[in-house]
């Protein structure tokens, strides 16, 4: 790697020290916690001390194939479990406020999966029981620690490309939705689900918009209930703009997943790999151009690990790393109420055909 690069590599590297690590039990043995929570927090040598899902079965196959050591009859017995400290959420959506209810009552810190909440103000009755509790609670919002978008935000950062005036992602695939029951029927879909993901990214690296404008449409025939194809457009302070515009209708197997931050003295680009192939992907790619360096043309960044898993472990680290130094998780729910503030936003403003101002949460 460039000497250039090599603290970029260091901004974003994630680590869990042996000391900030917390006995886990998890609920919820679906499949990204199959294929992404688990091996990532294995890589990291996370403390699994078991799991439950409503599915018995579902519980002790994954159990079986990922050596956990124990499959909890029910969420009580998870929760009476003195030796677990964090509860790992991965249930669906509506389910997820009851968990984390009887997870804070137990006194047990809280990974939750995105949405946090299926509206802010469930969501902010949630972060006020963690905090009246002294519990921690951070949600699973892990694009942001994704390597191509993490470099790209430490390149911001480092004032790489000066002052950042513009983000966009272009994402134009061909989504099979019909493995996810639960989400095959709802309303919402690709905001509330998908660009949840960009909202959030985008809010890490250019902060929180004050205006949105969104529109969304299906494609006539498809099988989800919800919206599939949307574009949203996000007003900030002075000149900073930034632009989702997704499609899970790609017919055409020309898939893309693009994303571009523009600054005074440059821009960033890249593609989110797993995007290609999911849920194995690709790694992502990554190239700079700036007046402010000295290199010319693009230069490279070469992204060695993936969303799925290896980005998974991020939340998780932050939440260990606030439970164990204070630092608050650069995904705690408190911040998060504002990603999900967006999405709410962005679908009154699909709702009304109008612009909508963001309020605070
Ligand atoms: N990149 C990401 O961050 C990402 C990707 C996929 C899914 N998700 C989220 O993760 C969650 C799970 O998604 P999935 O793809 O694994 O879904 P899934 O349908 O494969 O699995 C959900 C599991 O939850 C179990 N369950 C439901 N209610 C429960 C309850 N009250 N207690 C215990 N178990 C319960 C079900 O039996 C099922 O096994 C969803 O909230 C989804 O939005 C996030």
């Amino acid at each position: 790697m460039l000497d250039l690069l090599v603290p970029i590599a260091d901004d974003v590297r994630i680590e869990i020290p042996a000391t900030h690590r917390r006995p886990i039990a998890i609920v919820g043995a679906g499949a990204i916690v199959d294929v992404a929570h688990l091996p990532a927090y294995k890589a990291h040598g996370l403390d699994i001390r078991g799991v439950f899902d409503l599915n018995a079965d579902r519980a002790a196959d994954l159990a079986q194939r990922h050596g956990l050591p124990r499959v909890y009859g029910s969420l009580d017995d998870l929760l009476a479990d003195d030796a677990v400290e964090v509860v790992d959420v991965a249930v669906v959506p509506w389910a997820q406020p009851n968990v984390v209810r009887a997870g804070i009552a137990a006194g047990k810190h809280l990974l939750c999966q995105k949405p946090f909440a299926p509206d802010v103000a469930t969501g902010r009755t949630l972060v006020d029981a963690a905090e009246n509790a002294g519990l921690k609670v951070a949600v699973n919002q892990q694009l942001r620690f994704d390597e191509g978008l993490a470099a790209a935000n430490a390149m911001v950062r480092r004032g790489w490309i000066g002052d950042p005036v513009a983000m966009s992602f272009t994402v134009d695939i061909d989504t099979d939705f019909s493995a996810w029951g639960w989400l095959v029927d709802s309303d919402r879909l690709e905001i509330m689900y998908h660009s949840i993901h960009y909202l959030d990214a985008v809010r890490a690296v250019l902060g929180d918009p004050h205006r949105v404008f969104a529109t969304g449409a299906r494609m006539p025939g498809q099988l989800p209930k919800g919206e599939t194809r949307t574009v949203s457009t996000l007003v900030f302070d002075g000149e900073v703009r930034a632009v989702l515009e997704v499609n899970h209708n790609n017919r055409a197997g020309d898939a893309r997943a693009e994303f571009r931050i523009d600054g005074t003295e440059g821009a960033i680009r890249g593609t989110l790999g797993l995007l290609y192939d999911y849920p194995h992907g690709r790694p992502d790619t990554l190239r700079v151009r700036s007046r402010s360096l000295p290199t010319d043309g693009w230069l490279t960044y070469p992204v060695t690990t993936r969303w799925i898993p290896d980005a998974f472990a991020g939340p998780m680290a932050g939440l260990l790393a606030w439970n164990a130094t204070g630092r608050p998780a650069p995904t705690a729910a408190c911040d998060n109420l504002r990603t999900l503030a967006l999405v709410h936003a962005l679908y009154q403003s699909m709702e009304t055909g109008e612009a909508a101002t963001l309020q605070s949460p």
